[in-house]
């Protein structure tokens, strides 16, 4: 059901105006520097993006640059953030702008739509925070205040309860500060309006006109369905060192960590022992074999459940070095070079 959320906006600004977090995006919100931040706080959260922003923004300092930049720079930049896709997207992105938009970042919603990487709650994020159009931003986040606010029972993952609040929202954003409202709503979510465990109520601006706060039903909105368990696949995950440094192999250009380099890897969990049969009965003649112990990697759909090994071998055998899709890296340029994503981190902690 609709609901009149107008009464909210004074006191979201003056809160606003008071407790804004101060953020990298937010002392020059220039379009690109807006565009970089909200693509990387897409899955990842403030206080991690943080670091890679002013990174990525030094080495890529415009959308010119970006169209250019190499791939294995680029995920270099992007190495443990996750969903790589959301980085070659950007790269798209910024060819597209380019080629079809004079190099300018597009300021209308519709336009912004259409740029590889940037769905609905991206497009009205730039627009209403770089361009000042009074476009709303719908995630988990704003959901969750503007379900607890109506003191509605809607399951939020529902796409017509999406589509209502973001037109009740629109409805009431203030022309003069669209892009504050929202951000108003992002803070407010990410520090007082909590998801999980009791948010803090007494320090809401908008207590006092919060149905789920007068009904006590804070802890019961939003209503989600249980979400599915993940898939678990059991993996060995080899640190195969020679003499001239460890081996690498890049994975497939599709489905998972597309297009990245991995620690080569068994689709099960084998022992020491039956790795080692595993391994002689390809050919390879081994120095040692110790245990690098249990891992665990959540994607969002999915878990490795890992064991590592670090492997010696004696001489690299002759069917890595002739495939195309293996390469030898030491220490210094799998540090600089080549980008492994953070699933093999417990593996690959103090080599570089
Ligand atoms: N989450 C997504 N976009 C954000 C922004 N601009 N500020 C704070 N948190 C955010």
């Amino acid at each position: 059901m609709s609901y009149d959320y107008k009464e909210i906006v004074p006191f979201l600004l003056n809160w606003f105006d008071y407790n804004a977090r101060i953020l990298p995006w937010r002392e020059n919100p220039q379009p690109y520097y807006v565009w970089i931040s909200e693509i990387m706080l897409q899955q990842t959260r403030v206080e991690a993006v943080k670091g890679y922003f002013y990174r990525f923004t030094e080495v890529i300092p415009d959308i010119e640059a970006l169209a250019r930049i190499e791939d294995e720079k680029l995920m270099k930049l992007w190495e443990g953030l996750g969903y790589y896709n959301r980085a070659r997207n950007l790269k798209k992105a910024a060819q597209f702008i380019l080629n079809d938009y004079n190099g300018e970042l597009p300021s209308d919603y519709k336009e912004l739509l259409k740029l590889p990487g940037i769905g609905v709650y991206t497009a009205g994020a730039i627009a209403s925070i770089a361009f000042g159009k009074p476009e709303a931003a719908i995630d988990g986040n704003v959901l969750r205040i503007g379900k607890r606010i109506a003191g509605s029972l809607d399951d939020i993952t529902k796409e017509s309860v999406k589509k209502e609040l973001s037109e009740d929202f629109k409805r009431i954003i203030p022309k003069d500060r669209p892009g504050d409202f929202n951000q108003a709503l992002m803070d407010l979510g990410a520090g007082i309006c909590l998801p999980n465990g009791k948010p803090l109520c007494g320090q809401c601006p908008v207590m006092h006109l919060c149905q789920a706060y007068h009904k006590d039903m804070v802890m019961q909105i939003p209503v989600k369905p249980p979400k599915k368990e993940r898939r678990i696949e059991k993996r060995t995950i080899l640190l195969m060192e020679c003499e001239n440094g460890y081996l690498i192999h890049k994975r497939a250009s599709k489905g998972l960590l597309a297009g990245l380099w991995e620690l080569p890897g068994i689709e099960e969990k084998l022992s020491a022992a039956k790795l080692r049969k595993v391994l002689e009965e390809e050919g390879l003649r081994i120095a040692s074999i110790e245990s690098l112990g249990s891992a665990k990697h959540i994607f969002s759909h999915l878990e490795w459940h890992m064991a590592g090994y670090h492997v010696v071998m004696q001489e690299m055998p002759r069917k890595y070095l002739q495939n195309t899709s293996y390469v030898m890296a030491d220490a210094a340029e799998l540090k600089s070079a080549y980008t492994l994503p953070s699933a093999f981190a417990a593996y690959t902690k103090g080599l570089w």
